[in-house]
Formats: C-alpha cells, structure tokens, sequence
C-alpha cells in the first residue's frame, strides 16, 4: 500500500510516500527562517506558512518516489498534538485529496509517529532492525519528552510511564540558546558548542536526580544557567560559552538515559529506542550505548533525519489503521493534545491525558 503522509503540527511542512516502512520520498519545508527572530514558533505565522508551502511540498514528495497522486492508496495527517492552526492545515490539505481521489485517510497522532521512526528504512542509511513490541521509548522532542512503554503501533498501546512536568527537552535546549543568544533552534548549535567545551568547570545541578522518579523536569536547569549568567555575565564566543553549553547538555543528556533505564528496568523491557529531535543530538547518542550495552540491551537509534520532525514517520504510523480498514474521512477531528495514554504510579492503571 502506497501512503502519502503530511505533517504540519509545528514549524515543518512535510510530504513523504511509503510502502510499508520502505522510504520512498521525505520532503521537509523547515520554517526556521521565519520564526528565528522571534526566538521560537509563532503559531499565526507558522499556519500561513503552511499554506503556502503545502502543495510544493506534496509534490516534491510524489515526484521524489517518481509517482502520481492517483497511484496514492491511502493518506495520513497529522491530526494532534500540535499547533490548532498548523495542524489544520494539513489536515484540510490531506482531506481535500482523499476526497478528491477517494481514497481512505487516516489521522496520526504526531508522538506516535516518532516512537516508531526508528524502523523507517530510508534509502542511503544502514537499515533498521524489524519492527517487534514491546520496547521502552524515549521521545525528546521540542514539544514533548516522556518516556513510553510501546506495546504495538497503535497510540492506545503507546503508554507514558514518566513526563516532564515543565519544559520539554528540545525546548529547554531552546530556551538556554537564546538566553545566550545562539538563535533557534537551540539543540544543534549548543550541541556543536558543547563538543568543545569541558563539562566539569562549570557546576549545574542535576534535574530530578531521584531515580525511583521516573518524571523529568528542565526548567530548574534552565534557571541555573540563567542565574550563573546573570552572577557571571553572558559569555561571548569564547570558551566559557562551550564549557557552559557541555554542563548544560552533560545534565540534559544524563537525565533522559537515566530515566529511560530506570523504566526499562522497572518494566523489565530490554529494547531501547530513542525519538525525537533531541535524539539527534551527538552526545545522547554517544552515551545511550554506554547506557545500554549488548548484548543486555537492544538499542535502537533512529538516523538524524528519521529522529526530526518528518512526514515518514506520519505515514508509517497511520499505515498499520489504513492496513486494518480505517477511514477518517468526514470525521476526522484535530487536537492540540496526544491520545497517547498516562501510566499513574499509584497503580490505578493508564488513564488518558487530560486536558
Ligand atoms: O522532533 P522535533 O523535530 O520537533 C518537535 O516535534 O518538537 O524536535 C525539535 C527539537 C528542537 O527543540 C531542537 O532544538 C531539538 O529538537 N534538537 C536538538 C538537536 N537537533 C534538534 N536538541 C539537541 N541536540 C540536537 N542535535
Ligand atoms: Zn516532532
């Protein structure tokens, strides 16, 4: 089955079509340009965009798998979480084109979509180990981080066992670059910084060490590095702001596998994988290997471009409903929020995210 995926929750505009979990094209319009003097996604300015990026982006995509819209078998949006407006857009898009050609669609929710990006095969990468459930999941991204218990592809089946309580990975990364004036988006450029510096001189304390925890938090770091810049003055391109960025990411980084091992542990799941855009980041990557070694664990790391935001990922993840029979089409609904369900620790079993 052929899929057409659109993505449009946040600050990209994507295409991509699949077979299965086959690659055959991966289009991404990146908006970065138009929110970086802001400092962060203006969600107005992020819905226009959409709009005007949609159809080149759609068609880049059919022309990169060398087909047309009528060889499409079914579609799949993302339908949450999100930007209301941003997602709509692509919502409307897609459904436009499933009516059009009457053909099934499917709603994805985006989170899902990342859990399972790590068993996307693109083309010029090594390929990825075959898809199999259960395993431990942990999705950093710029919107979210939490740490999942996957029991197959469905977002009912995606349990999250802890969550940040404040700011998300990829935005705690944001926040501190531009505290320090890097620019957005923040994680590959402290990410760059922090390979050079020394994460030893400068001392930031570790966010929610306790390890029977299995939340996360980022906003105490945060205001850490904005209270060592305001006692110390904000560091120019020096190496100062290369060993603050290492202290900064050393804490980010540790904290996440930590967690991450804690649930892998508890739930007794020895597959790891990573998602999200934060999971492009060297030094998680670097360290998750030493986190979970072979031949106790499997680890499975998605490429950098498997990781970030994509519309693969969408298409991969609505392809296991479309393959059942779904069809969303006339009642299709669009949610800030995931669907994908809470585990309380108290032991009253999953509920779903609350409003
Ligand atoms: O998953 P993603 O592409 O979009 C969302 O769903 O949010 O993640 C974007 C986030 C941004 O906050 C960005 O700063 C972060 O991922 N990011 C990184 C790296 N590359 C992207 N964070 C740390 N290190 C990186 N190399
Ligand atoms: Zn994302």
């Amino acid at each position: 089955m052929l899929v057409l995926g659109i993505e449009s929750s946040c600050d990209e505009t994507a295409a991509a079509v699949v077979r299965g979990n086959q690659v055959l094209s991966d289009v991404v319009h990146s908006q970065i340009a138009v929110h970086a003097e802001y400092g962060g996604v203006v969600p107005e300015l992020a819905a226009r965009d959409h709009l005007v990026h949609l159809r080149p982006v759609v068609e880049a995509a059919l022309a990169q798998a060398n087909v047309t819209l009528h060889d499409i078998d079914a579609f799949a949006v993302t339908c949450q979480p999100g930007l209301s407006g941003a997602l709509l857009m692509g919502m409307n898009f897609g459904s436009s084109l499933a009516f059009a050609l009457d053909r099934p669609l499917v709603g994805v929710d985006h989170l899902a979509g990342h859990l399972l990006a790590g068993f996307l095969a693109f083309p010029t990468e090594a390929p990825p180990p075959p898809l199999s459930f259960p395993f431990i999941g942990l999705l950093a991204s710029g919107g979210h981080t939490g740490v999942y218990e996957v029991l197959g592809p469905e977002p009912e089946q995606m349990h999250q066992h802890g969550g940040t309580r404040d700011d998300a990975a990829g935005e705690a990364y944001d926040k501190v670059a531009k505290l320090l004036g890097l620019g957005y988006p923040g994680g590959p450029v402290i990410d760059r910084l922090a390979q050079q510096g020394d994460p030893d001189r400068i001392f930031l304390a570790a966010p929610m060490a306790d390890k029977a925890q299995l939340d996360l938090s980022f906003s105490g770091l945060k205001t850490n590095v904005m209270r060592w810049v305001s006692e110390n003055g904000r560091p120019q391109n020096d190496q100062t702001l290369r060993d603050l960025c290492a202290a900064f990411q050393r804490r980010v980084v540790e904290s996440l596998l930590k967690k991450t091992r804690a649930a892998a542990e508890l739930r007794g799941i020895s597959r790891v994988v990573l998602a999200g855009g934060v999971a492009a980041n060297s030094e998680l990557r670097r360290r998750a290997a030493e986190f979970f070694p072979a031949p106790d664990y499997e680890l499975v790391l998605p490429s950098r471009r498997a990781a970030t935001d994509n519309a693969a990922m969408i298409a991969y993840a609505g392809s296991f409903s479309l393959a059942a029979g779904r069809d969303d089409r006339g009642n299709l609904t669009m949610s800030p929020r995931t669907r994908l369900v809470t585990v309380t620790r108290k032991g009253a079993g999953p509920r779903p995210e609350g409003p």
